[in-house]
């Protein structure tokens, strides 16, 4: 298993089996002992540095709350036109000086590669909280704990994975973590949204299972666990081809109810009109308690980086 001290959590690809299952055994115990209303004081005396470029509510928030549970204190941002970045500051030295004042940070940026730029000059431990259309590996692992949580492994199950598979940055982090488990992986999108070559040519190298479709009813049928996203409005160049594809797919409670009850649905949300309403009191409807499980995962993470346990 990898030494998580001083890690820098940049990518879904960095992660091994061992790992995976380290870091949702220790996000399980924080749950169970939040919940017996346990000291978790683990990092206590330390800051963790929030610096949000691009709007965010879950990710922000759920890092926030996850380094208060742990005892520590919490300082940042949560737009750029707030900070120096509006004067013309670089990502650069932006970072360098918050690096001055804290033990952690935790970003979100627009540009791909942004948080791996930023690791190479922070002292401190850096999180990937979405680099553009890139990697957003925190969440990913959130995702993977909901799976084990709602269904009780990943190991067996079907994946569906739809929407906008080529900027959704949750999905390309998503699959570097599922290749690790004995799980089949199903792609739903339009043709002009589907998963990247380059994250596909990597799957199958690794000789990992997967299927690309354009057909959501007929993937609803044989999956374990359907995971919806969102069309990424921001990453579109052309709006009228985002007004084009907005709609592709809208899961129904009745196109549940009818193909598959034991559904269970997630999304990293936000949702804008991809689920239902109708949908979100189904027993299977994961999606607000998938948001709850970011705290336990980021709780983890961030002990185990700081070499805390
Ligand atoms: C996602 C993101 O920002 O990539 N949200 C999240 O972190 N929960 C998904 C999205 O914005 O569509």
């Amino acid at each position: 298993m990898t030494a998580f001290k001083g890690m820098d959590i940049l990518d879904g690809s960095q992660f091994s089996r061992p790992d995976i299952d380290r870091i949702l055994d220790v996000a399980a115990d924080f749950d169970r002992r939040l919940e017996e209303h346990l000291s978790l004081d683990l990092l206590h005396g330390y800051v963790l540095g929030t610096l949000f470029f691009e709007p965010s509510t879950r990710t922000r928030l759920s890092f926030e709350t996850a380094m208060h549970r742990l005892g520590g204190s919490v300082i940042g941002f949560s737009s750029a036109e707030s900070t120096s970045t509006a004067k013309g500051e670089t990502l650069v030295d932006t970072i360098r000086t918050v690096d001055q004042y804290v033990d952690l940070i935790a970003m979100r940026h627009p540009a791909v590669g942004s948080a791996r730029q930023a690791a190479s000059v922070a002292r401190a431990p850096v999180l990937n909280g979405g680099d553009g259309a890139g990697q957003h590996p925190t969440q990913a692992l959130l995702d993977a704990f909901t799976i084990q949580r709602e269904r009780g492994s990943l190991d067996g199950a079907t994946l569906v994975l739809c929407g906008d598979l080529k900027n959704g940055r949750t999905v390309h982090s998503g699959v570097e973590i599922y290749k690790n488990f004995n799980c089949r992986l199903v792609f739903v999108s339009p043709e002009a949204l589907c998963m990247p070559a380059e994250i596909l040519d990597g799957l199958r190298r690794q000789g990992v299972d997967f299927q690309e479709t354009a057909d959501l009813a007929g993937a609803i049928q044989k999956a374990d666990v359907l995971y919806m996203t969102r069309i990424q409005k921001e990453r579109f160049a052309d709006p009228e081809e985002y007004e084009r594809l907005k709609g592709s797919y809208i899961l129904t409670r009745a196109m549940i109810e009818n193909s598959n009850p034991r559904l269970t649905v997630m999304h990293p949300l936000p949702r804008v009109s991809e689920i239902a309403v109708d949908v979100d009191d189904l027993q299977g409807a994961a999606y607000f308690r998938q948001a709850r499980n970011g705290v336990f995962v980021r709780m983890a993470l961030m002990a185990l980086v700081m070499g805390k346990i």
